[in-house]
């Protein structure tokens, strides 16, 4: 099976709503431009990550290349009015000082905001040229059928041992319409890496999965991980995002706080997971299922 493309995440760039408050080891300037010089092509990125830090600082690097074609930066925009669409499109092009994006996408549907129209607005830049195509984020099954009639291309939801609910109906629905899947948190917001048994002091701290009830079926995916990690030869983190890399998504993001975690992101193209090391992994993952709360959509814990 190919592995899916490794793409880099840009959340850490800048704190946002309680996340990424701790200084990252080395600058995000520094960091994109490890990603360049290690074939990194693909730069996702949203308004909402630090509060537009995350587009000013790919901005800062994009102005002085001089290859921006070769590069594909997606943005994000949240489901306000069909006004602001435009509005905050034309700031993040601003921010990262380039005058298109590869991919809008919808950053989280609403229950409360009619989105066909703020999607028909996306259409709209679509056509002059300021997006080259659009995407929708983190989508539920039920609601993608009643948006089958707008032609989007490409769905971003997590790929993460931690989080498997609908993934295999969200794979089988897009695969059948040729629509592309990109995935994100492959290392669980960096709680797959091993250094987080204690909870980390942002808001990661927060997730159910350091729940009392729940905490121990979480530490024994951990466990079986590092024991992977250590047969193999390789990290914790390398495990998780392997894993994440088979799942037949056309690409994964990876955030980094720094450029040696990003060298063993990077370093997963030399290596391989076989089909029994898959499928303990595959299974845990699967069990883990029934232990994250109905209530929640999602990871985060959001309700759409
Ligand atoms: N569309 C959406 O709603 C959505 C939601 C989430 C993310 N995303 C996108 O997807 C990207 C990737 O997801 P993510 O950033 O949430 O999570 P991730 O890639 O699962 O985790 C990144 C974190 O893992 C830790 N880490 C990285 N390499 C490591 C290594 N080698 N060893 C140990 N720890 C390591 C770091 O955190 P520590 O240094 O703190 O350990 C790093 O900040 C984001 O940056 C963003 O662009 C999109």
């Amino acid at each position: 099976m190919k592995k899916s493309e490794l793409g880099l995440g840009t959340w850490q760039f800048g704190p946002s709503h309680g996340f990424w408050t701790e200084a990252a080891e080395e600058t995000p300037q520094t960091l994109i431009r490890f990603a360049l010089s290690h074939s990194i092509r693909h730069i996702d990125t949203a308004p909402a990550y630090g509060n537009g830090l995350s587009e000013q600082r790919i901005g800062s690097i994009l102005a002085s290349l001089p290859n921006r074609r070769e590069l594909h930066i997606a943005s994000k925009f949240m489901p306000k009015t069909v006004k602001t669409v435009r509005q905050d499109v034309e700031k993040s092009l601003g921010r990262l000082k380039t005058n298109y994006l590869d991919t809008l996408y919808l950053h989280w549907p609403s229950s409360s905001v009619p989105l066909k129209p703020l999607l028909e607005a996306a259409l709209g830049l679509v056509g002059e040229g300021l997006v080259h195509s659009l995407g929708l984020c983190n989508t539920p099954l039920s609601l993608l059928k009643t948006l089958e009639d707008v032609p989007f291309n490409t769905l971003q939801i997590p790929c993460t041992l931690l989080w498997t609910r609908d993934l295999e109906e969200l794979r089988n629905y897009t695969k059948q319409r040729s629509i592309k899947l990109v995935g994100y948190s492959p290392l669980g917001l960096g709680l797959l890496g091993g250094n987080h048994r204690e909870k980390p002091k942002d808001q990661r701290s927060s997730f159910y999965v350091y729940d009392t009830a729940v905490y121990p079926h979480y530490l024994h995916l951990l466990d079986t991980i590092e024991d992977l990690a250590s047969k193999k030869g390789c990290s914790p983190a390398q495990v998780a995002l392997l894993w994440a890399l088979n799942q037949e998504f056309s690409t994964i993001l990876v955030g980094a706080r720094s450029t040696a975690q990003l060298a063993q992101s990077i370093a997963c193209s030399e290596l391989t997971l076989d089909e029994q090391e898959k499928s303990v992994l595959d299974e845990m993952a699967g069990r883990l299922v029934s232990h994250a709360p109905a209530s929640c959509d999602n990871l985060f814990g959001y309700r759409w």
